[in-house]
């Protein structure tokens, strides 16, 4: 083990991901003693630059963690050390064969494994992997590419896309990366019912009412227009990270923890999905909005989107998984930008108790009488269950409140960002929290053709204002289906 060599090469290495992302996580891998003995850190992009530069850039970008100032800046220096650059065109061999000899050197001899992260646009992906798989695969160890979304823009471009990436890599070089997967709450899915004796059995139409999958912004797209007005949020946020939530939800249990086994699961609720009708869907668009003095501007206003631009910011969808455990149980999804709070979660509504022998003691508010269990991703990561509860006193009056789990208050450790699980993943040849391509497939197939049809038959999103709840559609959509959307709960 100690004769192999890990070299990553950060491909697109002055973008955004990679300074906000990329760089940071493998610092704080290095920081915790998880990358191997023997690393080295090259970052491609075309511009000019020396390795001193590269370093100077990236040091920027560190940070370390609260609970771990000590010895940080040596930390932070050692690790400069070992990171260097290389200029080059993504789509030339040639550039990619400079490389190739510049990790030679620095691997030594040993056994040479490589793994390049794609952190560029999707028009130059093919391109480069063809020439990094062509000139600068490892020769005695693995290579391995992580990309990250969009991977196309429906089922049959992503299709194109994997066909093209299976001409130099195999399947298991691949790491697709949904880096909602690496969020702590998401990995924790699976134990909290699988491990749970009062959950597991509960799992199920039986006792579920209604999911609901959340993921809101308190900012627009400022800065991203040029990208975000080719695909909009139901291909940015639903078909990869909402849907993903989904199915590890949904899932059955798996043979065992094994990659395979877990994926295969999750390809299954894909499968079993309900295609989505369009009438299941609503759409919107953030307008500006002046409050307290300042003026929010419209999606629209970005120079690099159209002005008559038809683009959701935001989506709600009706979803519904027709398989034995989950028949009929409504899973809705909501997502948007520029909307007035910032989270992301999974709320699980309990149906009613029968006969419920409190019903009078709530007053008129009956639909509160149910429990919700709310699984709160981010900010503020937490698990709480709403139980009905005697208010204390003389009277016999109930209310609704929290079992907590909050993770600032039980863990007091710092929660690792999720690209630092996925890139150790990534190196470790785990490949458990990154998409296969026929669950890739199975997520396109279901979203494909209603964004088709949004976009023949130029579906107007309803206009929301910025830092609004969002449409009220997304309101009567829920309702058709006897749901309230769980809102934002006080206690963060
Ligand atoms: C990305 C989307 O995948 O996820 C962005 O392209 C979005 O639009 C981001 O802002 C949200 O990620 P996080 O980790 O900040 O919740």
């Amino acid at each position: 083990e100690n004769e192999s060599s890990v070299s990553i090469t950060v491909v697109g290495a002055s973008g955004d991901l990679a300074k906000k992302k990329i760089f940071p996580a493998l610092f704080a891998l290095y920081y915790e003693d998880c990358l191997p003995k023997h690393f080295t850190i090259y970052g491609y992009a075309r511009s000019k630059m020396t390795d001193a530069e590269l370093r100077n850039m990236v040091s920027k970008t560190l940070t370390c963690r609260i609970d771990k100032r000590e010895n940080c800046s040596e930390k932070m220096d050692q690790f400069l050390k070992r990171c260097f650059y290389h200029s080059g065109q993504y789509d030339s061999e040639d550039n990619f064969s400079q490389l190739d000899k510049k990790l030679k050197k620095h691997e030594g001899g040993r056994v040479s494994n490589r793994l390049f992260y794609l952190s560029i646009p999707p028009n130059i992906f093919t391109e480069a992997v063809k020439c990094a798989s062509l000139s600068a695969s490892s020769y005695n160890g693995w290579t391995r590419v992580i990309v990250e979304k969009p991977f196309g823009r429906d089922s049959e471009s992503s299709a194109a896309l994997t066909k093209t990436l299976k001409q130099y890599l195999a399947e298991d070089q691949i790491f697709r990366i949904d880096h909602y997967l690496g969020k702590e709450l998401v990995e924790n899915l699976s134990v909290l019912w699988f491990a749970n004796l009062i959950f597991e059995p509960l799992w199920s139409r039986r006792y579920i009412r209604n999911v609901q999958l959340i993921f809101s912004e308190d900012f627009g797209t400022e800065g991203r227009g040029g990208y975000f007005d080719n695909y909009g949020i139901i291909r940015d946020i639903m078909q990869n990270h909402l849907l993903q939530i989904l199915a590890l939800f949904a899932m059955e249990t798996p043979v065992s923890l094994d990659a395979e086994d877990i994926r295969n699961e999750k390809v299954k609720v894909l499968r079993s999905m309900r295609p989505l009708r369009l009438e299941d869907v609503v759409v919107g668009q953030y307008k500006s909005r002046s409050r307290g003095g300042v003026t929010y501007p419209s999606y629209t206003d970005d120079k690099t989107v159209p002005k008559d631009s038809l683009t959701p910011t935001f989506a709600a969808a009706a979803l519904f998984i027709d398989n034995a455990r989950w028949d009929g149980v409504p899973f809705l999804m909501k997502a948007g930008k520029a909307l007035h709070d910032r989270r992301a979660e999974i709320r699980v509504q309990f149906r009613h108790v029968p006969g419920n022998l409190y019903n009078r003691n709530f007053g008129t508010d009956l639909d509160r009488a149910t429990n919700e269990l709310v699984i709160r991703v981010q900010p503020g990561e937490a698990i709480f269950l709403k139980i009905n509860n005697k208010v204390p006193g003389l009277g016999m009056r109930l209310d609704r409140s929290n079992l907590n789990l909050h993770y600032a208050a039980r863990y007091s450790k710092e929660i690792p960002d999720a690209y630092e699980r996925l890139l150790l993943d990534a190196i470790e040849g785990e490949r458990r929290l990154f998409i296969r391509s026929d669950e890739l497939d199975a997520a396109w197939a279901l979203f494909t053709p209603v964004l088709a049809e949004l976009e023949e038959k130029k579906i107007i999103p309803e206009s929301y204002p910025y830092g609004s709840r969002g449409p009220v559609g997304a309101h009567y959509l829920a309702a058709r289906y006897n749901v309230r959307w769980g809102d934002l709960d006080i206690e963060q």
